[in-house]
């Protein structure tokens, strides 16, 4: 191999090793250090995740923050015999402790939907948590990676954005709205439909996270199946658009999507793409990000 190629190979190895970007590790290689805070962790998403985020390898510190309830999901998740430390912070006194040094922020904070309610009715109340919290990652934890999941991802997103631009720590390649849900769903009904095996499904799916911004691209899924009809494409759409809505009727008023939600495989959008006003159709301008964190086998 030439000395230039040699060089080059060694200059990716080391930007990698200092990136905050997926790294996997390979044979007996140890994991780096990799703080996960999760705000909201005693919610009905917060609990899964933080399991699953207490299962994964890659994590070596998993702080849980929330208002209410972290001490016993902290003590019960802080038993399961994998590598990370977990800690419990509650109230606002902790909020700084918990974000300090995090390497990743999960937002699950704040109200679900009700039966009835769209994603928008929560803003009111979603809007005020999502900025007090950014206004505290902006502080301790800068360079922190965000996933939102908080609702609507498509307000909640820019909200954090203009509360980073405001604190002059806005990256937008380090902001994201978690809108994996919909392309959970648009591959498991469009392979029910098809007739072919989920695990080898992709849907591309484009625009927002609420009702008719959700776009699954169906004329793009692989692989093909059976033919679909034009009228079972625009089922299959629907369906995908009113996901959300399908689990908060089935729950009636006993939470919103929060297991499906955990699985946490996230294919998000960048901040920028996240606005309703803003639909991006092109599907190269998705982001693919496995949260740092693959699920575990
Ligand atoms: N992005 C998605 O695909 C998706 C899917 C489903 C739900 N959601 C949204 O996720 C959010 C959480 O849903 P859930 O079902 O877990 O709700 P939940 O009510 O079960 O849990 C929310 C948690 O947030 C906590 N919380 C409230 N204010 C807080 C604050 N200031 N700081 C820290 N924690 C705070 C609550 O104490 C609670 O434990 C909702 O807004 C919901 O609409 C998003």
């Amino acid at each position: 191999m030439r000395a230039s190629m040699l060089r080059s190979i060694e200059t990716v190895l080391k930007r990698s090793s200092s990136s905050h970007v997926v790294r996997r590790s390979f044979g007996s290689e140890p994991s780096p250090d990799r703080k996960v805070t999760v705000l909201g962790a005693a919610g009905g998403i917060g609990q899964p995740l933080a399991l699953l985020m207490k299962l994964n390898p890659l994590v070596s510190k998993l702080a849980l923050y929330d208002i209410a309830a972290t001490p016993g999901v902290a003590a019960d998740v802080s038993h399961i015999n994998t590598r990370s430390e977990v800690k419990g912070y509650m109230g606002d006194d902790q909020l700084g402790e918990a974000l300090e040094g995090s390497d990743v922020v999960i937002i699950p904070a704040g109200v679900p939907r009700k039966p009835g309610m769209t994603r928008d009715d929560l803003f009111n109340i979603n809007a005020g948590i999502v900025k007090s919290l950014c206004t505290a990652i902006a502080k301790y934890c800068p360079n922190a990676v965000i996933n939102m999941i908080s609702n609507p991802v498509n307000s909640t997103v820019p909200i954090a954005a203009e509360v980073f631009k405001k604190a002059g720590t806005y990256d937008e390649k380090k902001l994201f709205g978690v809108t994996t849900l919909d392309v959970v769903r648009a591959r498991t009904f469009y392979a029910g439909k098809a007739g072919v095996n989920v695990a080898d499904v992709d849907v591309p799916v484009v625009g927002g996270h609420a009702g008719i911004t959700i776009l699954p691209l169906f004329s793009q899924a692989t692989p093909r199946g059976s033919n679909l009809s034009d009228e079972e494409i625009t089922a299959l759409t629907k369906r995908t658009q009113d996901g959300g809505t399908e689990v908060v009727e089935a729950k009636a008023g006993k939470g919103s999507a929060t297991l499906s939600m955990a699985r946490q495989k996230s294919i998000t959008k960048r901040s920028s793409q996240c606005s309703e006003h803003k639909i991006d159709l092109v599907s190269r301008n998705l982001v693919m990000l496995e949260l740092f964190l693959p699920m575990p086998a």
